[in-house]
This record gives C-alpha cells, structure tokens and sequence, in this order.
C-alpha cells in the first residue's frame, strides 16, 4: 500500500461554511491507517450533476452531502437504503461494487443514544432539513405517538402528512404530555439565537423525561441546561454528529470504525472546547 493518501473523499455542499467533517474524517483515516483523505467540495447546485460524473471517474470511493444538495443527490446515485428512500434525503454517498449507493446515516446517528430505549409520546419542535430524519428514526424506535410542532405550522402539517403523524400549533407545544422532547429548530445554536430555547422550563415541571437538543454548538444549550434542572436527561447533539460520521466511515473503510471516544474528544477540539 503506497504510504500517501489514493482514496478519495470529500463533503459536498453551498455553501459549505464551516464543516467539522474533514478535521473528524481526516483525523479518522489516520488513527485506523486508512489511505484516504478528505476534501471540502462547494458546487453550488448546477453543478451537482457534474460533481457525480467526476465521483463516476476519479478515484472518489465517497462522501457526505450536505444542504442544499441531499435531496437532488438521491437521483444522482444508483441506489438508495430503504430508510433513505423513507426520508427522501441521503447525507452520504459510498460505492457497493459498481453501484454508487446513497445513505442517510443522520438517522443512525440520531438513534445512536436512544438505542434499547422506549418511549410512549415524543414532541418534535423544528421542521427544517434534519426533521424528516428524526422523525424517520422515532418511527424505526417504534414510538407510538409522534408530535411535531414548527413556528410555521404549514412546515410542520407537511411532514406530518407525509410521515402520517400529528401537527400542532407553535403555541400549543406544551400541551402535548411528551417524554420525549427534541429540538430541531435553531434555538439556542451559537449566534443570534443562543439565548433561546424553544421550551419554557415551566413546561417540564412535575413531569420526567428525556430532552434530545440536536444543536452541538454550544454543546450544554439552554434547553439542556434548565431540563437538567427540571429534573429530566439530557442528550446533546453532539452524539449524533459523531455517530453520522462514524457511519459513514465505516460505509466507506469497508466496515472499519472510527474509534468512539476519542472521535468525541476530537469533535470537541474542533469546536474549541
Ligand atoms: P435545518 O435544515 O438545519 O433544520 P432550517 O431548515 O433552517 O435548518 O430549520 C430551522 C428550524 O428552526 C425551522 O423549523 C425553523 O422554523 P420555521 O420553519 O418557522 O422557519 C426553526 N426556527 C428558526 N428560528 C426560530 C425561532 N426564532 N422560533 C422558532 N423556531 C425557529
């Protein structure tokens, strides 16, 4: 094996912004001593056809796909995993023998920290890009009862038709007796918003349950750090980047992990804590 990188692979996005992926996978690749090495590709989106033709020609062996790419890319790719067809979205692109294949592994990192775990009604608050992949994985979970609530009900009415679950007004979200809580808005991501919580304290008082914040950065939101209070676990985002990114490593090293613990500790130096 030659002792410099031959495979290929990247992250396509537009903007790509600031992505962790490359620290993570490129650090990944060395400590198991896989050859490969991982870029940051911006295409914006008239150029994603010709993207997947150069994955078909150079020595790509595969990728993750970020906005506004995930839904496009499921027609670009040969096959897609049952539960990425569910979703209509693919966050990752890896080769089966001759078949370039589309995964959506947001969803296995999403079930990562609940696995074994059962719970009577979840709440779902956001209907942005990673809600359909919440929603996929709680109904994977086998919960009976799915609530999703948005700012803009229109949002929210729309996955709830497709996934077969409930809508709720915004400002109705503490009705629902959840235990399960997720967020999947932007309330309290670093920046304009990180004073915000999408759920008052109040509201999880004389009750118990798990709080599931999908922001990582900062990794203790406030949502987090008044559920603590309130008595109720908490689950940071954190786990489910790492576990995407582990997924998609392994899809890629042909079944070779990513170790867990230090992956965690590298995503954390990544963001500085
Ligand atoms: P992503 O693709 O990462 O999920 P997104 O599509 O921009 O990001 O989704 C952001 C989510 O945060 C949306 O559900 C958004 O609500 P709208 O659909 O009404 O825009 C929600 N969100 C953003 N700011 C919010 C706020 N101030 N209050 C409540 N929800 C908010």
């Amino acid at each position: 094996m030659a002792n410099y990188p031959t495979k290929l692979f990247g992250i396509v996005g537009y903007p790509l912004g600031h992505s962790m992926s490359p620290g993570l996978h490129n650090w990944g690749f060395r400590e198991v001593g896989f050859p490969g090495v991982y870029l940051a590709w911006s295409e914006p989106p008239e150029k994603l056809k010709d993207f997947f033709r150069a994955v078909r020609l150079l020595p790509i062996l595969g990728g993750n796909i970020t906005i506004p790419h995930k839904v496009e890319a499921m027609k670009l790719v040969d096959k897609v995993s049952e539960r990425a067809a569910a979703i209509g979205a693919i966050n990752t692109f890896y080769w089966k023998g001759e078949e370039l294949w589309g995964e959506n592994t947001d969803v296995i990192g999403f079930l990562a920290p609940l696995k074994g775990r059962s719970f009577k009604k979840a709440l779902l608050l956001g209907a942005g890009g990673v809600s359909r992949a919440v929603i996929a994985g709680l109904k994977d979970l086998g919960v009976p009862e799915i609530i999703i609530a948005n700012r803009t009900l229109e949002k929210a009415q729309a996955l709830a038709d497709h996934f077969h679950i409930k809508a709720i007004p915004w400002d109705e979200r503490m009705k629902p007796e959840a235990d399960l809580i997720i967020n999947a808005t932007s309330q309290g991501m670093k920046g304009e918003q990180v004073d915000k919580s999408p759920y008052e304290e109040k509201w999880l008082e004389g009750r118990k349950g798990l709080v599931y914040d999908i922001v990582y950065n900062p990794l203790e939101t406030l949502l987090l750090r008044e559920s603590k209070a309130a008595g109720w676990e908490t689950v940071t985002g954190l786990t489910m980047f790492v576990e995407q990114a582990r997924a998609a490593f392994a899809l890629w090293t042909g079944g070779v992990e990513m170790p867990q613990a230090p992956a965690t500790a590298k995503v954390k130096e990544l963001l500085g804590l």
